[in-house]
């Protein structure tokens, strides 16, 4: 299944991290590789981890991230490809266990069943990824074939710059 214009469709899920300000780089980089885009976002990346107007503006759709009503259309075509970046520590655990509170949380736990590529960049602390709850939720996302990048967790390097967030990483996990 694809976009009215015959591209592929891309949901990107976006969670609130700090990370999240530079989503555009990915809007922007799927847009060139020919996807269309979704955009689906936490309520709390909604309200203020990124620029909501900019997303909507370079993938030319709404931002979604609170449901329809049942009388509503569905505002994107179904995916062929998933993207959750970044994705935060508390999003990861509501996916694993299964507890669709949120739009995205729910696009989320519905993608690994319709059959499309679903990929992972998370954005987690290095004192939050050793909880047993999110070693568990990687185990179980990964047994359900959802594809992990390299856990980024924004901590300096030698030279005091903050490592790349490395947004197309997303496109080599579902291309
Ligand atoms: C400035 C700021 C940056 C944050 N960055 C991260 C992050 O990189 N990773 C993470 O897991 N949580 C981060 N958080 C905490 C999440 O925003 C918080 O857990 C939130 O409930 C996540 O909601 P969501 O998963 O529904 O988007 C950050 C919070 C703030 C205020």
């Amino acid at each position: 299944m694809t976009a009215p214009d015959g591209k592929p469709f891309l949901y990107v899920v976006v969670c609130a991290a700090g990370i999240a300000a530079g989503v555009g780089e990915l809007i922007t980089g799927a847009r060139r590789r020919g996807w269309e885009v979704g955009v689906i976002a936490t309520p709390v990346a909604a309200a203020g981890f990124f620029d909501v107007d900019a997303a909507r503006e370079l993938s030319g759709r709404p931002v979604r991230s609170a449901w329809r009503t049942p009388g509503e259309p569905r505002p994107f075509p179904p995916p062929d490809a998933v993207v959750a970046a970044p994705a935060t520590f508390n999003t990861v655990n509501k996916w694993a266990a299964g507890l669709a509170d949120t739009l995205a949380v729910a696009t989320l736990c519905e993608a690994s069943g319709l059959g499309v590529p679903v990929a992972v960049l998370p954005c987690v602390a290095d004192a939050l990824a050793v909880h047993p709850a999110y070693r568990d939720s990687l185990t179980r996302l990964r047994g359900m074939g959802v594809r992990f990048g390299a856990r980024w967790s924004g901590v300096p390097e030698g030279d005091g710059a903050r490592p790349e967030f490395g947004w197309e990483r997303a496109f080599e996990l579902v291309e």
